[in-house]
């Protein structure tokens, strides 16, 4: 183990945890529309309904997510890997007409596995990210498969053979497996 580890060491580590990904959008107040390829998305709270993002403090679309200001968290389909690329790169233009989004406000990702609508409910200090802590407003979302993003790579979720649903809120007891 290493006390002071290394950015690439941090990368390493840090990418060793599988997760989904998302295109959280949003407005500047001049009504340009912003949108961030995110995986550091999680689900915080139940009631209230609470979830947080890390966005980084030089990304251009950061005057978009301040206190009360609405966003919406798009959860990206198998099928959505040319999505996630796009708004994953530096300003830009992201949003030519009809290209990847409705032209809502904030605007939505076509064909996404899950909506999220939420507003600004706080901003807190995450060292060279903002940690995003948002209030869900409204849900929508569809079956599908997601994208997965894990060691710098894309992949598909494969459920295990005789997979039993776990209600990840709750707490276990007795035996497994
Ligand atoms: C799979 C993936 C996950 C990403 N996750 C995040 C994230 O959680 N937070 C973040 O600030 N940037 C993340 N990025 C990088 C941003 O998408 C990218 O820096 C941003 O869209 C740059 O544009 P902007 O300056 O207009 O915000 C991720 C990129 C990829 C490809």
């Amino acid at each position: 183990m290493n006390d002071t580890p290394d950015l690439r060491s941090l990368r390493d580590a840090f990418g060793a945890f599988a997760t989904g990904v998302t295109v959280v959008t949003g407005t500047k107040v001049n009504g340009e529309p912003v949108g961030v390829t995110a995986n550091s998305f999680t689900s915080v709270s139940l009631s209230p309904p609470l979830v947080l993002w890390c966005l980084q403090r030089e990304s251009t679309s950061i005057a978009a997510f301040t206190p009360g200001r609405a966003f919406a968290v798009h959860v990206l389909t198998l099928a959505q890997q040319a999505t996630a690329m796009h708004f994953a790169r530096r300003a830009t233009v992201k949003f030519a007409p009809g290209e990847h989004t409705d032209g809502g406000t904030p605007p939505g990702i076509d064909g996404a596995l899950c909506r999220l609508d939420c507003t600004v409910e706080a901003l807190h200090d995450g060292g060279d990210h903002l940690i995003v802590l948002g209030r869900v407003a409204r849900v929508a979302y569809a079956d599908g498969t997601p994208l997965v993003f894990q060691g710098g790579v894309f992949g598909r979720f494969t459920p295990l053979p005789r997979a039993r649903h776990v209600e990840a809120w709750e707490t276990f007891d007795g035996d497994w497996f």
